[in-house]
């Protein structure tokens, strides 16, 4: 049995675990840094990076302890390098590169979009692809024909914002805490979906896999201040105002989301659709996909709730390309930017 240490550093989740090429998971750590951008309603950068540089060593301790393994042990070290903030990726790229260097070890490269489609498989434990898959978060939201685990073409996706970012700069419009996507999930339990009339982009247009939540964001800021100005002040909302905008936001990211992914399934003639990416954590968009690809005879999947959001256990891909004997050379650069295959 091998064992691979995997680091998650993309955003601002700091993330260790130790994985076997059977696919078992020994252990899985993951330092949220929520708290430290709360109160800027978003990621910041810079923080992101000097909290990964405070984190990585004492996340990649507790997940050697949590797995009875030591670092000699270890049969290669695994780190996401792209896509992601360029200060958030250099640091766990560096963290794995001198661990592979003192130790001798090889060196893997995980991308971490096919990491959030392949902990459908890992979840499931059935071979999912071909598939398409759906990537929904903080940074992305995008659609892919995945043929196998490292074999991804790029379909269509965000041509702005991504979902979670919307979430996120809603919730702070609706005066919701940080991270948005949980906050406006709740608040919309309660609400009417069909209370505002939020645009859906490009959904009637058959011809395009793309998202665009820019122009819906703007959407909602001003069914909150009345009109098209340019003020910033957010008057006070009720309860009800708050539940209706939230559920009808919500309403109109989700009926984007799943109706993009199962036209690019038919598209694309593939009976298997696999969902990832913090947006997939969405209470509402499970619901609907679940309804809406069971009418069409799609197989979904969804990753499980813990593998949803940033964490290193996806990285178990990286037991693949192991596998296949694709190690990397300690000059392995970091890609800051979407790669599209
Ligand atoms: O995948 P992830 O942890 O980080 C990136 O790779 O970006 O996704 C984080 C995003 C945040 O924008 C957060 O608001 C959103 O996922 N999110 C949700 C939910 N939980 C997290 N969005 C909608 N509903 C949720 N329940
Ligand atoms: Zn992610």
């Amino acid at each position: 049995m091998k064992k691979l240490l995997t680091l998650e550093t993309t955003c601002d989740e700091t993330a260790a675990a130790i994985v076997t090429d059977d696919l078992k998971v020994l252990s899985s750590v993951v330092a949220s840094q929520d708290e430290l951008h709360q109160r800027f309603h978003g990621v910041v950068p810079e923080i992101a990076a000097r909290a990964h540089v405070e984190r990585i060593l004492p996340v990649i301790d507790e997940a050697l302890r949590k797995a009875n393994t030591s670092l000699q042990e270890l049969d290669a070290i695994a780190v996401a390098n792209t896509p992601g903030l360029a200060g958030s990726l250099l640091v766990g790229l560096m963290a794995a590169k001198s661990l592979c260097l003192a130790l001798g070890k090889p060196l893997i490269a995980i991308n971490h979009l096919h990491a959030h489609i392949y902990a459908c498989k890992l979840a499931s434990g059935v071979d999912v692809f071909p598939c398409v898959g759906l990537i929904a978060s903080g940074g992305h939201s995008h659609l892919y024909r995945c043929n196998a685990p490292s074999d991804f073409v790029y379909l269509g996706g965000t041509i702005d914002d991504a979902a979670g970012e919307a979430f996120d700069k809603v919730a702070s419009m609706l005066g919701l805490p940080y991270p948005g996507g949980p906050s406006v999930s709740k608040a919309a339990v309660n609400g009417n979906c069909n209370a505002y009339a939020f645009p859906r982009s490009f959904l009637k247009d058959d011809s395009r896999l793309d998202f665009s939540f820019s122009g819906l964001k703007t959407a909602v800021r001003y069914a909150i201040t009345g009109s098209a100005t340019a003020t910033f002040e957010r008057p006070e909302l009720s309860d009800r105002q708050i539940a209706d905008l939230a559920a009808s936001f919500e309403e109109a990211v989700v009926d984007c989301l799943v109706g993009k992914a199962l036209l690019a399934a038919r598209v694309q003639q593939l009976s298997t659709l696999c969902v990832g990416g913090g947006v997939a954590a969405n209470r509402r968009l499970r619901e609907r996909l679940g309804q809406e690809a069971k009418a069409v005879g799609v197989d979904l999947h969804i990753a499980p709730l813990e593998l949803c959001t940033d964490n290193a256990v996806m990285g178990a891909i990286a037991v693949e390309r192991f596998a296949a004997g694709k190690t990397e050379s300690l000059d392995l650069d970091f890609m800051p930017g979407l790669v599209r295959v």
